[in-house]
């Protein structure tokens, strides 16, 4: 648990993964090309940390996130791994056979607890801002459309129900208390935003930065509508996330957030054009109608660091976000299809470009089963290329996926065609948020499936082959 985001910053630094950049560096586009270089270093290079930004008066950090160590460091475990392999446990869980197998699954109930967020604190966030011209933000590519706030926890409620969602959505500042909200048509902040619009009532915002690192990286977390985000961060944490009350609205924050924006939206107001913006399709998303915030309160706490992140051509600091997220989550797949074995989503890919998944094969047809349960799961639906292969493959692997994917498929036999909802980013779509998806069977084929021949075997080196080598 890290009471605040100066907290992480001195383990990151304990920990050799702190770089501190103490010369003046503009936040417009100088930070970006200072952090590309270095996420695109070996292993995500380290966390940045730029202590005299340009016309602002707290520090930046960057790239906090960019590595499979540094995603560890900010969940609090050894390996994201262990993550999964708890929440295996916790959902395959049978009654206890034995006295030790009963204080096993008492420590669990006892850590599930923790998913309840407590209320009632104090916000850390006291000081008063005059604007968002205090904070470093970025203007990250030559042509975005201006400074934008990239890695933003967006904290709504649904007006019916009351549920909270916390949602990353990247905010481009319009002047010192406006912003766009980025909330994409599919996402559970533009489904709140619309139901307000048809209550006409004006929707209470608050926006949080920084604070325990967890928080932000559970914000950007696929998780299903209704099911709020800190519920995910107290669980991984095993300490409930301690909320403050908002001053200006109803909702609540981490009440150790490092800076608060309380506002709102208001839903007679028309929508304006947001960007363009350098995405992390490695390509500018062009403008688009989106909603404005307008911002009533900003607060800092006393040691505010203002965290950021850049997108762009990928390898980014998001593809680490996104494979801790398939790797923690992966248990919850196999629930449903138990015959999933590992799922992977490539750098180049950008998340929803590319899934490769391994499967154990059991019937003819199995892989076409598979694409389509995927497509129909959450923010899966948004994948354009699936690629299924068999168990023994290392779907991290893209030199071994490549080699599967072309020495087994017949394009005509093995390539399926579908529709359905695309990122909105995608710009190859023929519409925005609709497109056509690919799925590719490069699994071994059975006799069952049609037009195929004996399949041959994998050449594999036996034992005596093996020994005779030493
Ligand atoms: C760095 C980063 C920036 C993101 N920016 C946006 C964005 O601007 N708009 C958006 O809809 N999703 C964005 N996402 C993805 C969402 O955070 C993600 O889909 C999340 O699960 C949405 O939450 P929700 O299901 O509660 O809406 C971003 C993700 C990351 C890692």
């Amino acid at each position: 648990m890290y009471g605040s985001l100066h907290e992480f910053v001195e383990k990151l630094d304990a920990a050799g993964e702190l770089k501190r950049i103490r010369t003046a560096v503009d936040p417009v586009l100088e930070i970006t090309t200072i952090a590309d270089q270095e996420m695109k270093a070996p292993s995500g290079g380290q966390a940045l940390l730029f202590e005299n930004c340009r016309g602002a008066k707290f520090p930046l950090l960057i790239n906090a996130y960019g590595s499979h160590r540094r995603i560890a460091l900010a969940l609090g475990v050894p390996d994201v791994a262990t993550i999964a392999k708890e929440l295996h446990g916790i959902l395959t869980a049978k009654p206890p056979a034995s006295f030790k197998e009963a204080l096993a699954l008492l420590g669990t109930a006892m850590d599930l607890r923790h998913t309840k967020p407590s209320t009632g604190k104090v916000c850390a966030a006291t000081e008063e801002l005059p604007g968002l011209s205090a904070l470093p933000i970025q203007q990250c590519w030559p042509k975005d459309a201006g400074r934008f706030l990239t890695l933003p926890m967006v904290i709504t409620r649904d007006p019916d129900t009351g549920a909270r969602n916390v949602g990353m959505y990247r905010m481009q500042v319009i002047d010192e208390r406006t912003t766009f909200l980025h909330w994409q048509l599919h996402k559970t902040g533009a489904r709140h935003w619309r139901r307000y619009c048809e209550l006409q009532k004006r929707m209470p915002v608050t926006v949080a930065l920084g604070g325990d690192p967890v928080l932000a990286f559970c914000a950007t977390a696929p998780l299903p509508d209704g099911i709020d985000e800190f519920m995910l961060a107290g669980y991984l944490r095993k300490k409930s996330v301690e909320l403050a009350k908002c001053q200006t609205n109803d909702l609540e924050v981490p009440a150790n957030s490092d800076f608060v924006l309380e506002g709102y939206v208001d839903p007679q107001e028309p929508l304006a054009m947001e960007g363009p913006f350098g995405d992390h399709t490695g390509y500018y998303t062009l403008p688009e109608p989106y909603p404005k915030f307008h911002i009533e309160r900003i607060t800092a706490r006393c040691d505010a660091i203002y965290p950021s992140t850049i997108v762009g051509i990928p390898p980014m600091e998001d593809f680490y976000i996104g494979s801790a997220s398939v790797q923690i989550f992966l248990p919850v797949f196999k629930m449903t299809f138990p015959e999933i074995v590992d799922i992977a989503l490539p750098a180049e890919g950008v998340f929803h470009n590319l899934v490769v998944v391994s499967i154990r094969k059991q019937f003819p047809y199995h892989a076409m089963k598979v694409m389509h349960g995927l497509w129909g799961m959450g923010q899966m639906m948004f994948t354009k290329m699936i690629v299924v292969v068999d168990e023994d493959v290392n779907v991290h692997d893209t030199r071994e996926v490549l080699f599967r994917l072309c020495a087994n498929i017949d394009p005509q036999r093995d390539l399926i065609f579908s529709k359905g909802p695309a990122d909105v980013l995608d710009h190859a779509t023929p519409v925005v948020g609709f497109g056509s998806k690919l799925g590719i069977d490069a699994t071994h084929k059975l006799s069952g499936e049609a037009n195929c021949r004996t399949w041959p075997p994998l050449i594999q080196m036996d034992a005596t082959g093996a020994k005779a080598a030493g």
